[in-house]
């Protein structure tokens, strides 16, 4: 088994990104709108949780909404950005490793965790801690959202990837991956040559298929309620890229 890249921990990716992370075109692109109608409609009364909650992306407009929104998130430079935000200072955030559900509330109407981030959980251990101790915060009857991707692993050639995301006189963008199919896991980093520089942006994740987080929703006492291609709620296929799955407490 090839080793997680050396120094890597669950805040890494925050740390290096936080500066950044609401300017990437990638991130720009994302239907936040869409995502937070429908967080909105699963919320219930309150309170919510989001799982890696970031810069507050989805959960400044969810809080805007007047919902009770709480957060888990492990890079302090993140929370910072989201703190600096108006109304950054009202959502409850602890700073901790989401696998360990270190909420700062109780008795959820809702958790989520969107955009793959549920990924950023480096084993399958600790992502079936994750729904065992989401499930124990969830009130009778309470939703557990996840998005995510659909792995693909023919994107690997050996076992590596490297991509050209942008090429231009002075400065070049790669994507670069490392795939171990045993753990499920993608060492990755974004390297960035130009004139400015050298940067490298590291990205960490452990994989799991939609019928794998299935098995660990029902390891943690949860049933499977919807499973959709997106935030457009379409019908998923063997065709989707991505999925949106809403797990539910026994009532
Ligand atoms: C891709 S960002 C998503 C942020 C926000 N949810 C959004 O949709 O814009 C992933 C976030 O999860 C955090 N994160 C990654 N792994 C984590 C872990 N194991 N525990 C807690 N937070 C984690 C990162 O620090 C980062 O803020």
């Amino acid at each position: 088994m090839i080793s997680v890249m050396e120094g890597y921990d669950a805040s890494t990716y925050g740390e290096r990104i936080a500066d950044v992370y609401d300017d990437q075109p990638e991130h720009l692109a994302l239907d936040t709108e869409r995502t937070v109608e429908v967080l909105a409609d699963l919320a219930g009364d309150g309170p919510v949780l989001e799982l890696g909650i970031g810069t507050g992306r989805v959960a400044l407009p969810l809080a805007e909404r007047g919902i009770d929104v709480h957060g888990i998130d492990a890079s302090p430079a993140m929370v910072e950005r989201l703190r600096a935000k108006p109304g950054g200072d009202r959502i409850a955030v602890t700073v901790g490793d989401m696998a360990d559900v270190v909420a700062p509330g109780d008795g959820y109407s809702f958790v989520y965790v969107v955009f793959n981030t549920f990924f950023g959980i480096l084993t399958q251990d600790d992502q079936v801690r994750c729904f065992q101790g989401v499930a124990s915060r969830l009130r009778p009857g309470g939703r557990f959202l996840i998005e995510a991707f659909v792995p693909d692993v023919t994107r690997f050639d050996r076992g590596q990837r490297v991509e050209v995301k942008d090429l231009s006189l002075d400065d070049v963008l790669l994507h670069v991956a490392r795939h171990d199919p045993v753990a499920q896991r993608i060492d990755t980093a974004n390297v960035s040559l130009g004139t400015g520089g050298i940067g490298v942006m590291p990205i960490v994740i452990r994989y799991a298929y939609p019928t794998e987080l299935d098995l660990m929703a029902r390891i943690a006492g949860l049933g499977r309620e919807a499973r959709w291609g997106g935030w457009d709620r379409s019908t998923f296929t063997a065709a989707s890229r991505s999925h949106v799955t809403v797990y539910r407490a026994p009532v």
